[in-house]
């Protein structure tokens, strides 16, 4: 059974990798991933705040409030020096090569590409195997239209994959009004690989104390719909890469994205939960599951459920969600 796998030019002895997360913090951490069995990792993401050694993020958190923009400050160390915390990263990266032979992905959480792409050039020259960037662009302004957010996108895209060698993904999220064109247009840019999706970790509210409070930043199991879909839908079209992120638990979960066209499946929230050699648990299972359905490899799976085989998807959508409007009625 040949279980290998394509992503974004690196070989991959299977398609299970570790997605950014705190369990690749430290060189231990990273070694206990390998050793459980993933095929490769993202290392937690460096933050475009912390390599902006001018800006004070102090004042930034205060202007904001503490716990307001979830999604980007919950997983931003909150002290430490900037310039300090891109030094460990660069440090960790070059351990992480020498004590390593799976394929160590850099990671940048950030807006813009003003400041750091100088630090995605001393990644690859640390050893990185490759890039991810996790762009995240959401102006609260309403004067700023969607052709504007995605031309940001497009250009950060385009001049951080024109500033390396390496291969260069993009971690994003769904929330733009035509995700395909999208899509086609950051392929456009020659990036290697997209992730999908990053979770807009939304904000709540204490009714007691009037306060903004964050939510946990894990997945739950089921929440792989979404970027089920637009994998589905987006095999098959595009030279780049297709990476799952969100939602896999179990061995059903990531089958599905495999099935939908997946060329790597993360997992973070599971390995946080139940332990690294989880990997384990749901390699297993996608054995079996290969073995019962009479498959030779993960190629020979990927995508027999996606979009492509479909003579017209736009009839096959429509038809999908009024069967879905049907059977909740039945139910
Ligand atoms: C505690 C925690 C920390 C995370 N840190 C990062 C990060 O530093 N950079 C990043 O791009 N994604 C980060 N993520 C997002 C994960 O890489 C992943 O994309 C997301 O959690 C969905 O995958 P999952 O359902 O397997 O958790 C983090 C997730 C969790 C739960």
């Amino acid at each position: 059974m040949d279980l290998s796998s394509r992503y974004m030019g690196l070989d991959l002895a299977h398609p299970l990798m570790a997605s950014a997360s705190p369990l690749s913090m430290t060189l231990d951490g990273i070694r206990a991933l390998e050793d459980a069995g993933v095929s490769g990792l993202v290392l937690f993401s460096l933050f475009e705040e912390q390599l902006q050694a001018e800006q004070d993020f102090d004042d930034l958190l205060q202007l904001y409030g503490d716990d307001s923009f979830a999604e980007s400050l919950s997983f931003l160390p909150r002290h430490g020096h900037y310039s300090e915390a891109a030094e460990h990263y660069l440090e960790l990266i070059r351990k992480a090569k020498d004590a390593t032979n799976i394929p160590i992905i850099g990671s940048i959480n950030g807006v813009t590409s003003d400041g750091w792409i100088q630090y995605a050039k001393q990644m690859e020259q640390a050893g990185a195997d490759g890039l991810e960037l996790h762009l995240y662009y959401h102006p609260p302004s309403l004067d700023i239209s969607g052709r504007e957010v995605e031309a940001h996108y497009i250009e950060t895209a385009r001049r951080v994959k024109q500033s390396v060698n390496i291969p260069v993904a993009l971690k994003l999220d769904p929330y733009f009004s035509a995700f395909g064109n999208m899509a086609k247009q950051l392929d456009q840019t020659g990036v290697d690989a997209l992730v999908m999706f990053n979770r807009l970790l939304m904000q709540d509210f204490r009714i007691d104390s009037l306060q903004i409070k964050s939510a946990p930043p894990y997945s739950h199991p089921g929440d792989i719909a979404l970027p089920l879909h637009w994998i589905a839908v987006l095999y098959g079209k595009l030279k780049t890469s297709l990476a799952a992120t969100t939602g896999v638990y179990c061995a059903d979960d990531a089958i599905k994205y495999l099935l939908a066209g997946a060329d790597s499946v993360m997992l973070a929230s599971c390995l946080i939960k139940h332990g690294p050699e989880h990997v384990q648990t749901i390699l297993s299972g996608i054995k079996q599951w290969m073995e019962v359905q009479g498959m030779q490899s993960i190629d020979e799976m990927r995508g027999i459920m996606s979009e492509s085989a479909v003579p017209n998807p736009e009839a096959f959508e429509r038809l999908s969600y009024l069967s879905t409007i049907a059977a909740g009625k039945r139910a």
